[in-house]
């Protein structure tokens, strides 16, 4: 059966769902979008992404057509609709479709454009969580505002796109001889004084729901996190790393470049890390 997409208020086939060619997020970009996962047929994380992306839309001076309890709302029918046991909850909102192509905001009241639509993906089974993945650093050509989750993501296209060629399964990005994040995760290493290392939140990375929860989760249980900028050598020299992201919560990296961390095998912090993630998925899912 075919899925089911939502649209400025309806839920439509997805090859039936469409928004205008003046809409200013296919324009411009102009638009902000979210993504929580699925696990067991129930919301992972939402609240933290639904915070998100009311800050996220602030700081771009857009207002969202829906509340954040109506959003969860139809994130939650699309879901049953598709019935959707694991996988993915797309939405994106942009500043709607104007009667022409002006850069400046709409000074009518164009209505913002709001769509959504699922995915199914085994995450907890993935083959990728048992193996690892490998990654390939490139420059981060970015924005300076990457705080904000803005749906303008043409380096990460071309920063995945190489990855892909290069039979990787990341991107880390590196800016200042540092890595700021993966093209669409964040990053983690843990040292060989067992201190858990991720670049500090700022206008340079988007700050990772999955990551957020995962430092709290570490704390909690009196791991040493410290929120810091680190290089690909560091990593190197680690004794894991790993990337936290809401469509495949903790994986291990198991080569930089080539060059494998550790003995290239997925570590015993990050199993365990994924596992406290899995759990506090499973507890607080909606
Ligand atoms: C650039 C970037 N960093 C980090 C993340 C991870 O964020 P989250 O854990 O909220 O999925 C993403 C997710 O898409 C991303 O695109």
């Amino acid at each position: 059966m075919e899925q089911i997409a939502y649209v400025n208020g309806e839920y439509v086939p997805l090859s039936e769902a469409k928004v205008s060619v003046l809409d200013r997020g296919f324009l411009f970009a102009d638009g902000i979008y979210e993504v929580a996962a699925v696990l067991d047929g129930k919301l992972i994380d939402n609240e933290s992404h639904l915070a998100r992306l009311e800050r996220s839309v602030g700081e771009i001076k857009l207002r969202l057509p829906e509340s954040l309890a109506r959003i969860q709302e139809i994130q939650k029918e699309l879901v049953k609709r598709n019935n959707v046991e694991n996988g993915l909850v797309y939405l994106e909102v942009t500043r709607g479709a104007d009667t022409g192509r002006d850069f400046a905001f709409p000074k009518n009241d164009v209505k913002p454009t709001l769509i959504m639509f699922t995915s199914v993906k085994d995450i907890v089974n993935a083959a990728s969580a048992k193996s690892g993945i490998n990654v390939i650093t490139v420059p981060d050509i970015r924005w300076s505002r990457r705080d904000i989750k803005s749906v303008a993501l043409l380096a990460q296209v071309l920063a995945k796109q190489a990855a892909a060629e290069a039979g990787a399964g990341e991107a880390w990005m590196i800016e200042d001889g540092k890595v700021t994040e993966g093209g669409s995760s964040s990053c983690f290493i843990l040292t060989q004084d067992d201190v858990i290392v991720t670049r500090q939140n700022g206008s340079e990375i988007l700050p990772g729901c999955t990551r957020k929860a995962v430092v709290k989760l570490a704390e909690e249980r009196q791991l040493r996190v410290e929120e810091r900028a680190f290089s690909v050598d560091e990593a190197l020299a680690a004794k894991e790393a790993f990337i936290t992201s809401a469509s495949l919560f903790v994986q291990a990296v198991v080569s930089i470049d080539g060059k494998k961390v550790a003995d290239g095998k997925p570590g015993p912090m990050t199993n365990r890390l994924r596992e406290i993630y899995v759990d506090f998925a499973r507890a607080t899912a909606v």
